[in-house]
């Protein structure tokens, strides 16, 4: 006799409960697969559009290494799209379509890439600040409920890891330059600090997503733990690097244990995740053209794979 729905939910609460993974294969609420969809889509639009504002960056790397390095990065983030792309296909949706709903703006992506990259300072910030601030949002993704996005993960993170190391080194060959090399550093910081906290997503109080979220193990902290916990760790590094953190709140809260930090501007955020950031037509546009562009590939590999299936069952291709 086939199980009833109240006994399948009991074997899913009962798997999160003990903290073992979800599978494809498992039954699962409708609005558990659903959230899963939306954040691992939304995740790898991120990765893939994140690659725009430092692939802005390749043709004019300094030098042979720097470009070696910001190549080797770019070409990673496309990898993480597409662990992230399969990891969603399990859930039974198409990459495809994900594609479609980005291009036609029904779909979000992380509001940090909606920043232009001026100076190739803003390469070192952008590994040091915002693959700083992947890392702490996504280490707990290793352990989310769901196995194929956790693994996924654990992957990304170690990528991520190398992200975070070159844009610091980066950074600390820049501070030991000349003076217009620390002040490009500086002012490139001073760009990013912000928006890197926004990363985080909107405070707890203004975050209806977070406790169900948290209830299925999906997301282990909330946003400001998140933040809180990145503050934390990104203050000793600026005062290794020598750069001022563009907020005048921030000092250390013995009490607390904790940094203490100013309050990011959420209008701004908003205006941001809603569409009318500085960048945000522009990275749709270049996504939308990359993706028309491609269109012989896809049709190519269709046929292919057409052919080579007629050739196993003995078909004609017609
Ligand atoms: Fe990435
Ligand atoms: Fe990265």
């Amino acid at each position: 006799m086939a199980a009833t729905e109240q006994e399948l939910s009991a074997v899913f609460e009962q798997t999160i409960a003990a903290d073992q993974r979800i599978e494809p294969r498992d039954w699962m609420p409708e609005a558990y697969r659903r959230t899963l969809i939306r954040q691992i889509a939304q995740h790898a639009h991120s990765e893939i559009i994140g690659m725009q504002p430092e692939g802005n960056w390749i043709l004019r790397a300094p030098s042979l290494r720097r470009k070696a390095i910001l190549l080797a990065k770019v070409q990673d983030e496309a990898g993480h799209g597409m662990y992230l792309y399969a990891a969603a296909e399990t859930l039974g949706v198409d990459r495809a379509e994900l594609t479609e709903k980005l291009i036609a703006n029904k779909q979000k992506y992380s509001s940090i890439f909606n920043y232009p990259t001026l100076s190739y300072a803003d390469v070192g910030v952008i590994g040091w600040l915002v693959d700083g601030a992947a890392i702490c949002n996504q280490v707990p993704l290793c352990r989310c409920s769901y196995g194929p996005y956790a693994r996924a993960m654990i992957r990304i993170c170690k990528e991520e890891s190398f992200h975070q190391r070159q844009g610091y080194e980066l950074l600390l060959a820049m501070v030991n330059g000349t003076e217009a090399q620390r002040e490009m550093v500086q002012e490139s910081t001073n760009r990013f600090w912000w928006p890197s906290l926004m990363m985080f997503g909107p405070p707890d109080g203004d975050s209806p997503n977070t406790r169900q979220s948290m209830a299925w193990r999906i997301k282990r902290h909330t946003n400001d733990e998140l933040r809180q916990r990145f503050v934390d760790m990104t203050v000793p590094q600026s005062e290794a690097l020598g750069v001022t953190l563009p907020d005048p709140d921030l000092r250390w809260n013995e009490e607390r244990g904790h940094y203490d930090f100013g309050e990011p501007d959420w209008d701004e955020f908003k205006a941001v995740i809603s569409g009318s950031g500085p960048c945000n037509a522009q990275r749709l546009a270049h996504r939308r053209r990359a993706h028309e562009n491609g269109a012989w590939v896809r049709e190519a590999a269709r046929a292919y794979a057409e052919k080579q299936t007629a050739k196993r069952t003995g078909r004609v291709a017609a």
